[in-house]
């Protein structure tokens, strides 16, 4: 057996969007997702998250899965654009809508009164419409509304969140919104954007930080980023060494080197471009404001030198064929999650104080595809894909456990199979299956696992699905 520290947070995640189904926000396309879902193309299966998981409605019997999945710890997000569906008054204040206020107290209540820690997420890819009308994250209002909202809601949900994070995955989103285009805005090759976009989420997650803790001194606050090793195809090609290097600078260290410094500041040959260079410096409240480390982890990326692919930093990735991948393509790497925990981020493990932060893995999980309109029958339960990836990363984290790294919790993704973005439902992540005709909930094999995972704070190395 092998065994977690004691108080190990076991736990799941979801976010708004993917789970929701929101009336409010879908009836009235309050949200730049739920507009850019309606349209016709955009997403892989045509499916859209009007209806979802019916999460906003269905939640408390949702939570109840928590507990006989033996978890103590819940990721959820906020639904910013149901919350503030209006413009700001003219004085300042927010307007923000009450009721979707209480509907996030009621659950968040719910889940202190079972001993569940809760995670919150105040921006996970989702604008309100009106907002991304007007530039979205590449404009600086984007960031002020964002300060304020977190302090209004670090005022109401005092004591009801052990763990807050401000931004959901900054780069993943910039990359996939403003270069790869195939998120909301939709734009193609903005580098520039891009990098507007990232230094306005730092100035908003520093006012964030900053307003919840004068809220709450002992709150927990961070952001997640989500980590992927890039590794050269040819080790030997300085090409592909040189691709490697870029998007580690950039997709990885980019935002936490400037949480750690106080300073964004952009990697050769990026900072050549003087629309790059006046994004550069320093941001008022920004170094340290992280009190944990927050991290998604799913793959790794195999990349090659390709002079074509400038948007990619001249790079693209290549499939290794010999390792398994998922049904997004992804090749199940445990060891990349032990390289990232022992050797990547080593540099934010302590705060400029020296004081060790505790690193939490917020999102990790495997997909498999199945349509969004299958109903009845046993059809995926038997994940044992799953249930091999989940053992085989927790291997790897309790590995790196060993080795010192101070890693405190696990959230897998997803409780709940979910909408998946560009991809739509059919992708799914659950580690409960949701069939989207009739809503039902079933467990899957891994979540039967999970919670013996869970219940024990062990993994047994002696009875696993894949040897690893
Ligand atoms: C992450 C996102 C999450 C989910 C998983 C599969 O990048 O944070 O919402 O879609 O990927």
């Amino acid at each position: 057996m092998k065994s977690f520290p004691e108080g190990f947070l076991w736990g799941a995640a979801t976010s708004h969007f993917q789970v929701e189904g929101n009336p409010a926000e879908i009836s009235s396309r309050s949200s730049d997702w739920a507009v850019w879902t309606a349209c016709d193309g955009r997403i892989a299966d045509r499916t859209t998250a009007d209806r979802a998981c019916e999460f906003f409605s269905r939640y408390p019997d949702d939570l109840e899965l928590l507990s006989r999945l033996n978890l103590n710890a819940f990721r959820i997000s906020l639904n910013w654009p149901a919350l503030c569906p209006e413009a700001s008054n003219p004085g300042g204040s927010l307007a923000v809508n009450m009721q979707q206020v209480e509907h996030y107290r009621e659950m968040l209540t719910r889940l202190k009164s079972k001993g569940i820690k809760t995670f919150v997420t105040l921006f996970h890819f989702c604008l309100p419409k009106r907002l991304s009308d007007q530039g979205g994250w590449v404009n600086a209002a984007t960031a002020d509304e964002f300060g304020r909202l977190a302090q209004f809601l670090a005022k109401e949900y005092k004591g009801l969140v052990d763990y807050w994070i401000t931004i959901n995955e900054p780069l993943a989103y910039a990359y996939q919104g403003y270069v790869a285009g195939v998120w909301p805005p939709g734009l193609k090759h903005s580098y520039e954007q891009a990098f507007a976009c990232v230094r306005n989420m730092l100035i908003g997650h520093a006012a964030a930080y900053r307003y919840i803790h004068e809220e709450d001194r002992e709150a927990s606050v961070s952001y997640t980023m989500h980590w992927r090793p890039f590794m050269a195809r040819n080790k030997f090609n300085p090409a592909d060494l040189v691709v490697q290097h870029m998007r580690n600078a950039v997709f990885n260290h980019l935002f936490p080197q400037a949480v750690q410094t106080g300073s964004l500041k952009f990697p050769f040959p990026c900072n050549l471009y003087p629309k790059v260079q006046e994004l550069t410096g320093p941001i008022p409240g920004l170094q340290d404001s992280m009190d944990y480390l927050a991290i998604n982890y799913y793959t790794r990326d195999v990349c090659q030198f390709n002079f074509q692919k400038g948007i990619d930093l001249f790079g693209e990735t290549t499939v290794q064929s010999e390792v398994e991948v998922n049904a997004m393509g992804w090749e199940s790497y445990p060891d990349g999650l032990y390289d990232l925990l022992t050797r990547e981020i080593p540099p934010y493990h302590f705060d400029s104080k020296g004081q060790v932060r505790p690193i939490i893995i917020t999102e990790n999980g495997y997909a498999a595809v199945f349509p969004a309109d299958m109903t009845e029958g046993d059809w995926s339960l038997e994940d044992d894909q799953r249930i091999s990836y989940l053992q085989s990363h927790l291997l790897a984290i309790h590995r790196a456990i060993t080795s010192g790294v101070n890693v405190t919790g696990y959230l897998h993704w997803a409780l709940l199979d979910n909408f998946e973005w560009a991809e739509g439902l059919r992708i799914r992540f659950g580690l409960v299956r949701v069939a989207f005709p009739t809503q039902e909930r079933t467990l899957r094999k891994s979540a039967l696992v999970y919670a013996d995972i869970a219940r024990s704070n062990a993994i047994d190395s002696t009875n696993l699905l894949a040897p690893t």
